[in-house]
């Protein structure tokens, strides 16, 4: 499964990349809001620094208007996936842009039906938002396994983009069904390390390793 960071932050993203474990990254414009920095500006930097998949998102809600500005995102680096909303006019863009060799994420996917869409549609990515969906009282993970289910049956090369990841056990139920790639905010990835049992492990194995009087060298 691919770890991909939703985030803005250059900061967190040069930390998690540190780890070797960081695939990709997600943004979106509430997110480019929240770092307060210039879009272009800031997905240029996180694309330097991510070989992966970067995801930048359009706004315009029609299709000249987003082939327009899928055209500036695109000429920001290689590695940069467009982000359309599943509509009609988003699937189309999406069409053209995959015909065209660009990478395409679409977006707000709530339904096994939209995710068909998506696939029909030559998507690189769907991202179903699987927190998003729980938080409204239905199951995100059902989605995922559907979506999973369909995809298989027709081979779709469309890969499943777990979003809206609110905790580390979405990205573990993810993973058992199968899901491509996971984005997920910084901290939540960081949650995956940690146990307790972990932590008293190293404490307890530490002591008796100083009392050894030993040194490794
Ligand atoms: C994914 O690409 C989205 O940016 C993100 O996962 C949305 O998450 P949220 O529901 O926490 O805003």
């Amino acid at each position: 499964m691919k770890f991909f960071a939703d985030t803005a932050e250059v900061a967190e993203i040069r930390e998690l990349a540190d780890t070797g474990l960081l695939d990709g990254v997600t943004t979106n414009p509430s997110l480019i809001h929240k770092s307060g920095r210039d879009f272009l500006e800031v997905v240029r930097e996180i694309a330097g620094v991510v070989k992966g998949p970067v995801s930048a998102e359009v706004v315009a809600l029609d299709y000249d208007g987003m082939m327009r500005e899928a055209g500036v995102l695109r000429k920001i680096a290689d590695n940069i996936a467009i982000k359309v909303p599943l509509t009609p006019d988003g699937l189309k863009a999406c069409k053209a842009l995959t015909g065209d060799g660009s990478m395409v994420n679409v977006t707000l996917c709530f339904s096994p039906a939209q995710a068909l869409l998506a696939a029909k549609a030559g998507a690189t990515f769907i991202s179903p938002f699987v927190g998003r969906l729980d938080d409204i009282g239905q199951n995100g993970m059902e989605l995922i396994a559907d979506i999973r289910q369909i995809y298989d049956q027709y081979d779709f090369a469309t890969e499943i983009l777990v979003a809206s990841v609110r905790h580390p056990m979405h990205i573990v139920e993810a993973a058992k069904i199968g899901a491509d790639v996971m984005t997920a905010p910084p901290k939540i990835i960081w949650q995956l390390f940690k146990h307790p049992l972990t932590d008293s492990g190293i404490a307890s194995f530490l002591k008796d390793w100083q009392a050894t009087g030993q040194k490794i060298a």
